[in-house]
């Protein structure tokens, strides 16, 4: 079963333990963790949130079962890490999946978050016949809201003081479309480039 992926100047895989120290790294950042809810993790928070998911889809992966709640690992050419992104089930919204992502500072501004979400809308779309894709983030967080509407998702509620960041509530933004409304001639050429087909 195919597990990695290029698509233009990145590679794509499935996260391993082996990835926790760089997505502490990553997490640790207070510019990258400035709009994130659930950061500062506690000490051993990355194994405690990410190790289940790991662990389950390596699981999957050893069985020959295509993961459909993945946590992929984006990097540049040469192997570096560039940062990681997620496609997840929707509890009970059949066939709906959420995506996320969070990228090293030194990746911002250059594309690398447009083709790692849409590598993740494709992933949704070819793997899990997604028909829905929604993506969540906090009201001031401009970067996350542009990649995810560039992607094609809309604005589809709010929810005020929804999300507590050390000590301040925050409004989070949900984002989210049906993909027979998306740009799915984009998603398919990157599943055709990154050969998923
Ligand atoms: C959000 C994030 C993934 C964007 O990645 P990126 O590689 O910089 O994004 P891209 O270069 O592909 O840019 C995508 C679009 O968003 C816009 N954008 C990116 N950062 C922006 C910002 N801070 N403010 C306003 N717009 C921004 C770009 O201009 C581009 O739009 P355009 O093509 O119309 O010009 C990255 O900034 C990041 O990891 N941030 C920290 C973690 C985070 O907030 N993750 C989202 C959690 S919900």
């Amino acid at each position: 079963m195919k597990q990695t992926w290029t698509h233009t100047t990145e590679r794509y895989r499935y996260a391993t333990r082996a990835d926790f120290p760089a997505f502490d790294e990553l997490l640790s950042d207070p510019e990258v963790g400035r709009w994130l809810w659930f950061t500062p993790l506690p000490p051993d928070g990355v194994a405690q949130f990410f190790g289940p998911l790991v662990d389950r889809q390596l699981e999957q992966l050893a069985n020959g079962e295509r993961p459909l709640t993945a946590v992929i690992v984006v990097e540049d050419e040469h192997g570096g890490f560039l940062g990681q992104g997620a496609v997840v089930e929707v509890p009970m919204s059949p066939n709906g999946f959420e995506i996320g992502f969070q990228l090293m500072q030194r990746a911002w501004g250059r594309g690398v978050g447009t083709r790692l979400g849409q590598f993740l809308c494709a992933y949704a779309i070819e793997y899990g016949g997604a028909f829905r894709i929604e993506g969540e983030c906090v009201e001031g967080n401009a970067g996350s809201a542009a990649l995810l509407t560039k992607l094609g998702l809309r604005l589809e509620g709010t929810r005020p003081a929804y999300r507590l960041k050390e000590e301040t509530r925050h409004t989070a933004l949900f984002f989210g479309n049906e993909v027979e409304r998306l740009d799915t001639a984009a998603f398919g050429a990157v599943a055709e480039h990154a050969g998923m087909r």
